[in-house]
């Protein structure tokens, strides 16, 4: 009886001590970052940091973030550079949110590169980052949301040359350089056209920018040695890897007369993308789906404050689809390009 009792005493205070210690130890990471642990009646602060502002896409994230935030509690800030190639002003947006104390960041990276330094600081003080859209490259981040912008690229290159029975002369309009989601639309794009020996590229240096009006420029670039002097153009199709690339060179084409002359494929959507398909001066886009980013976005971000030690999904798929004159009226099409934009009626910065 007694080395029982013993036994039991001995195992008690063992596991009582084991206890203790489990709970007294301060919220802590395994690599000794302390646990913030979220106020579970006072909403958390989430910063929602885009490219830019001012592509319609970005007003898509928005809805999808607004409608996330609303349905979880979460106190929104948005806020994020004009243009979609100003890094530094980037870089500063995430700083301010660092200082502020945010509970966790949303970020559309400018750069795969240049926004690592905030995003690490961002770590240190255990503010979690979800990346979404487009890659960077650090593994302080807790997820990455996106389309497959490769897939997307090549899907592209193929139905541009079925528009062109294969064969034809064709110009590709890059995005802003470092920028990894159009980086790997225009790889995915070329690695398509690849497999048809009788697709000629006939321009593939030219960097739109971070806006239309850049873009536009750089579509003049493409397309003035290409115009013959009887105001024909030798150039049969054109690609173009996101909202404001396809935008300046649907007016540089529109500019020249050239308006449905050349098979254009184009990516993202906005009212006037869409006028466009409309018409026929483009022939598809490749939409993505940017109000289930900007929600999963916000939801991902609210799950790993609340749950800290939660390992979230490293890379989420946002699926693409080509919208064609065709497919554009379908239900699910209309309401994927045409979102519901009214949840932002009201709606503060
Ligand atoms: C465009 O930039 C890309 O990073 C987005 O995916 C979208 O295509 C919006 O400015």
């Amino acid at each position: 009886m007694q080395s029982r009792l013993w036994k039991f005493l001995i195992f008690a205070g063992i596991s009582g001590l084991v206890l203790i210690l489990a709970f007294n130890q301060p919220g802590r990471f395994a690599d000794g970052r302390s646990i913030r642990q979220a106020p579970s009646a006072k909403p958390i602060t989430v910063a929602l940091v885009p490219m830019g502002t001012t592509d319609e896409y970005w007003r898509a994230v928005y809805v999808g973030a607004v409608s996330a935030s609303r349905e979880l509690g979460v106190a929104l800030v948005f806020q994020g550079p004009m243009r979609r190639d100003d890094r530094s002003a980037q870089l500063d947006v995430v700083d301010a949110m660092v200082v502020r104390q945010v509970d966790a960041i949303v970020l559309a990276p400018i750069d795969n590169m240049a926004l690592r330094g905030p995003v690490e600081d961002a770590y240190r003080s255990s503010i979690p980052v979800i990346v979404i859209d487009s890659d960077l490259q650090s593994d302080r981040t807790a997820s990455f949301i996106r389309t497959d912008n490769y897939k997307a690229g090549f899907m592209a290159g193929e139905h541009l040359a079925g528009l062109l029975n294969h064969h034809g002369r064709v110009a590709l309009l890059r995005g802003v350089e470092g920028n990894a989601s159009t980086d790997h639309r225009e790889r995915g794009f070329l690695d398509a056209l690849a497999a048809y020996p009788e697709i000629t590229l006939v321009s593939s240096s030219q960097h739109g920018g971070g806006t239309s009006e850049t873009a536009y420029k750089a579509s003049e670039n493409i397309l003035a040695p290409l115009k013959g002097s009887d105001g024909k153009i030798a150039l049969d199709g054109v690609f173009c890897p996101n909202e404001s690339t396809t935008f300046g060179m649907l007016r540089a084409l529109e500019d020249s007369g050239l308006g449905g002359s050349v098979r254009f494929v184009g990516f993202d959507f906005s009212p006037k993308l869409l006028d466009a398909l409309e018409k026929g001066t483009i022939d598809a886009l490749v939409a993505q789906d940017p109000v289930r980013m900007g929600y999963l976005g916000i939801k991902a971000a609210a799950q790993k404050v609340r749950q800290p030690e939660l390992t979230l999904e490293p890379v989420v798929d946002v699926p693409a689809t080509i919208v064609t004159r065709q497919n554009m009226t379908e239900p699910q099409v209309k309401s994927l390009v045409r979102p519901n934009l009214r949840i932002l009626d009201g709606v503060g910065d």
